[in-house]
């Protein structure tokens, strides 16, 4: 997917306002915590962290999503560190983060999650928390936002396969009507997902 072009639009692709699924969710967070928001895009979540007092990095590979997000940090008169890097290159072992927050973070193959949820536990401080928020194979049907690769898609065992059941907080399977963008619009199968490793 090319999403520098999938951004280049007037309007922000999946809106300025946070995803619900943080709202439902922040309360699990660090409060006023280094938190480092993964696949950020167009930077919603992080502004809206930000705001609240969090201390707030945003990482996605996209230029044209990273240059939208510092419009709408610099609209809000917050601070937010940017990095634009790929996912795939981050070393994981160099910083830890109180918080770190993925929505809508869905672009790992399935073979390489348990990879990927090493590295994010590797930076993730004692007493921290892991949030991630995406959809389950049952959102093809509804084509309302994600991937349309149901490999790609979330279960609960996508999260029990890693984490030991002591360090899982939320691990939640719903159906809702979003509304965030034209980007995510209308009834969607969703996952939350909370850590404390
Ligand atoms: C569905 S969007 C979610 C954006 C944001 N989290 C939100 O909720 O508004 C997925 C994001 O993943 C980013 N992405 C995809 N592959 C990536 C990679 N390999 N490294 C870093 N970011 C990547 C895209 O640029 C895009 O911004």
């Amino acid at each position: 997917m090319d999403w520098d072009d999938r951004y280049s639009i007037d309007d922000y692709l999946f809106g300025q306002k946070p995803a619900q699924a943080l709202l439902q969710n922040e309360k699990h967070l660090v409060p006023c915590g280094e938190t480092l928001l993964i696949a950020d895009g167009e930077g919603r979540n992080s502004v809206y962290l930000a705001k609240k007092g969090f201390k707030v990095t945003s990482s996605d590979s996209s230029i044209v999503a990273q240059e939208k997000a510092k419009a709408l940090a610099d609209s809000h008169c917050v601070k937010v560190h940017f990095k634009l890097e790929n996912f795939f290159d981050i070393d994981w072992s160099r910083k830890q983060y109180d918080n770190i927050v993925g929505i809508c973070f869905q672009f790992i193959p399935p073979e390489l999650m348990g990879e990927v949820f090493k590295g994010l536990r590797l930076a993730t401080k004692k007493g921290g928390t892991i949030l991630i928020h995406g959809y389950t194979p049952k959102q093809i049907q509804y084509g309302t936002g994600g991937p349309k690769d149901v490999s790609l898609m979330y279960t609960k065992k996508t999260f029990t396969r890693s984490f030991n059941p002591s360090e899982i907080h939320l691990l939640e399977e719903y159906e809702a009507t979003i509304s965030e963008g034209p980007g995510h619009s209308g009834k969607s199968s969703m996952i939350d997902f909370v850590a404390k490793p």
